[in-house]
């Protein structure tokens, strides 16, 4: 690909490697597989399985063999890179505590930016067969429907998500005081376990809001999209205008986003 060709057409790309990504997550679901710890402090829960890696081996050979000058961010795998002005986000798994314990909510996010700007995303979740994907001013899809963000005004007639960084044992900078100013707030609060998806409900109206701290630029680079292109904002948790390495992210239906940024600047 040049710098000529449109990202759009990388759509069957795209759902050619979230499918096939999908089938090797869900070859391990349930089944036997390894699962090794990444944080070996005392108090370190961050793990890795078989599943992110196997994921992971694919997309990669997959981008490589159609995008040889591409550079690519991964999760699991430390690679070289040209300074390329493309660059791929991959989470080839996002949810893996979900995802080593049976829980069943987990997804792939994959993500493209042209010299720092997102140009395409999507998010695949394996079990339930929902893709949704979003290129640069063409709208967010829900398997080839056009979705939007949600409708509430108020925090008190929301559902939000958030996480918690994998640190949060040994980092005062956990998310527990956002999170106790938000619940008493809100009509729900949810903590789904992967980030991507979180992202990817905001824009298809199943959230009205999500904020999390720390969150890497292939947790959050894909569902940032999904968000601003069904008509949603995204801040960092200042209310600015942001970009995918952000170290705190908020996402909205744009209705609720300073009453959300409010509440959670109101930290002590
Ligand atoms: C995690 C999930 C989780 C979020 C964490 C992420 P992983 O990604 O997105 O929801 O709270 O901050 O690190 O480790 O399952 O790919
Ligand atoms: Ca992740
Ligand atoms: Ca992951």
């Amino acid at each position: 690909m040049n710098d000529l060709v449109n990202p759009k057409d990388l759509l069957p790309f795209l759902h050619h490697i979230t499918q096939e990504a999908g089938k090797r997550v869900l070859s391990y679901h349930r089944g036997d597989f390894a699962v090794e710890r990444k944080d070996t402090s005392e108090k370190g829960i961050d793990i890795v399985t078989d599943a992110d890696r196997a994921s992971e081996e694919l997309i990669l050979g997959e981008i490589a063999k159609a995008f040889p000058e591409h550079d690519i961010l991964t999760e699991e795998t430390l690679t070289e890179r040209s300074g390329a002005p493309w660059l791929w986000l991959v989470d080839p798994l996002d949810g893996t505590v979900n995802f080593a314990h049976g829980y069943p909510h987990f997804s792939i996010s994959i993500a493209l930016t042209y010299n720092g700007d997102l140009t395409a995303g999507m998010v695949y979740d394996p079990l339930r067969k929902e893709s949704f994907h979003a290129f640069q001013n063409q709208g967010t899809f829900l398997n080839g429907k056009a979705v939007a963000v949600s409708k509430a005004r108020t925090l008190q007639t929301s559902i939000v998500a958030t996480g918690f960084p994998y640190d949060r044992a040994y980092s005062e900078d956990n998310n527990v005081k956002e999170f106790t100013q938000v619940v008493t707030r809100v009509q729900g609060i949810r903590r789904g376990g992967s980030a991507a998806l979180d992202l990817a409900y905001v824009a298809g109206g199943r959230l009205d809001g999500f904020w999390e701290l720390r969150l890497k630029p292939w947790d959050q680079g894909a569902g940032m999209l999904l968000v601003q292109e069904a008509g949603g904002r995204v801040s960092d948790g200042t209310g600015r205008p942001t970009h995918i390495r952000t170290l705190s992210i908020v996402a909205t239906n744009g209705l609720i986003h300073n009453e959300l940024v409010t509440v959670l600047s109101r930290n002590s």
